[in-house]
Parts: structure tokens; sequence; C-alpha cells
């Protein structure tokens, strides 16, 4: 399959690419880096980066940006961060991104365990993770001929020592890898994909 990775420079999209380039052809896409760049935040880098790729057999998201932070600290700034880019960016990608997939390709976004178990401090990131889930589930709906999905990773064990905490509980990127390919390579259409269940 060809397959674009959107945040295949960063921690789990790294893992993905070493997975999936193994039987499949990758397009590494960043925002700084990578063989495209785009910025998920505009529609119109998101049209020129398909316009200059063409036609894929599978899109995947490993990127969107969003900020921990007290209730009583965020900022608006916080809440259109989540919305704009880990929300509105990874939605855009399906709307934009379904006019260059294949017959019977997929897209699939990421959003994480916060959404359904959210701890103190996950606001925006669970209110970005739970409408994307949401997303996934009601456009499965609708959307002929494709399918779409959102893998939910939990904390992954290379961020939390880049953070300096205790990574026993996380999982490694390369385990999360896993349900990406399990994503692209099986039949799953609106489903939220816990990566606990497919390591
Ligand atoms: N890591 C975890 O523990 C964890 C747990 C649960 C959920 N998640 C979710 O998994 C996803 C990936 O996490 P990660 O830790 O692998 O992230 P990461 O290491 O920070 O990597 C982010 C990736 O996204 C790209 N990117 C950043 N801003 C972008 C933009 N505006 N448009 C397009 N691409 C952009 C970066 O490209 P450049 O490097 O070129 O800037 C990089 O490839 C995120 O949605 C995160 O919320 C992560």
């Amino acid at each position: 399959m060809r397959v674009l990775v959107i945040g295949a420079t960063g921690t789990i999209g790294k893992a993905v690419v070493e997975l999936l380039q193994k039987d499949h052809e990758i397009i590494k896409v960043g925002s700084r880096n990578g063989d495209y760049k785009v910025d998920l935040s505009s529609q119109e880098s998101i049209l020129s980066l398909f316009y200059k790729v063409g036609k894929v057999d599978a899109v995947i998201s490993t990127a969107g940006l969003a900020n921990f932070g007290k209730f009583t600290e965020l900022k608006d700034e916080d809440y259109s961060l989540a919305l704009n880019n880990k929300l509105m960016g990874q939605v855009n990608l399906v709307r934009i991104g379904k006019n260059f997939l294949n017959n019977g390709g997929s897209i699939t976004l990421t959003s994480g365990l916060l959404g359904r178990e959210p701890i103190p401090g996950s606001t925006v990131v669970s209110m970005a993770n739970g409408g994307l889930e949401s997303f996934v589930r009601a456009s499965a709906l609708e959307l002929q001929g494709m399918r779409v999905n959102a893998v939910s990773p939990v904390f992954v064990k290379e961020t939390m020592e880049m953070m300096g905490m205790d990574s026993s509980t996380g999982m490694t990127a390369a385990d999360v890898a896993k349900t990406y390919k399990a994503a692209i390579e099986g039949e799953f259409h609106g489903e939220t994909m816990d990566v606990r269940k497919f390591s």
C-alpha cells in the first residue's frame, strides 16, 4: 500500500514508519521535517499536501497538538489549539483526504486514552480526544468506499522518559505502532482502537 503518515517524525510516528515500511511504501510528513511538510491547522496546507502527494491507499495521522493545564488556568488559546489543531486538523484531514484515497482506502486518526479516562489537568486534551472518537463513529455511517478509525494510545514510555516520569506503566512506541498496522490492514471502520488490545 501507498501510505501517507502525518506526524512521521514524532515519537509514535517514527515507530509507525519503522513497522510499516517493511510491507508498504511510506510517505513521511511532519510540520518541520519529512518528505513533505504540512500544517494540520490549515485546510489550504492539507489540500496542498494532497495535490503534491497524489492518491494514496492509507492516511495515518500521528499528529495533533493539545496542552495539559489546570482547569482554572486554561486560557482561550489552550482551547483554540486543541480545537484547531488536534480536533479540526484531523477532522479536516478526513474531509479533504477522502478525495485522494484509492477505493477501499483508510484514514486513521489519533485520539488518546484521556478521552475516556481523564485525569486532572487533561480537560482540553480529553475534549479533543472525545470529539475525534465521536467524529469517527458518526462519519463512518456515511463514508462510502473507505474506512475511518481512531487509534487511542496510552502514555508512551519514550514520552514519559522525555518528561522525566516513571515510565514503568507506559507502552513502547513500537507496541503502540502495532495498532496503526491493524487499522490499515484490517477491516475496522468507525472504531476507536485502544492500543492495549492490539500490542
Ligand atoms: N506520546 C504519548 O504518550 C501519547 C499518548 C496518547 C496520545 N498521544 C497522541 O499521539 C499523537 C502523537 O504524539 P507524539 O508523542 O508522537 O507526538 P510528537 O512526538 O510531539 O510528534 C508530533 C508529530 O506531529 C508533527 N506536527 C506537529 N505539529 C504539526 C502540525 N501543525 N501539522 C502537522 N504535523 C504536526 C510533528 O512534526 P515535526 O517533528 O516536523 O514538527 C511530529 O511529526 C498526538 O496526537 C498525541 O496527543 C500521544
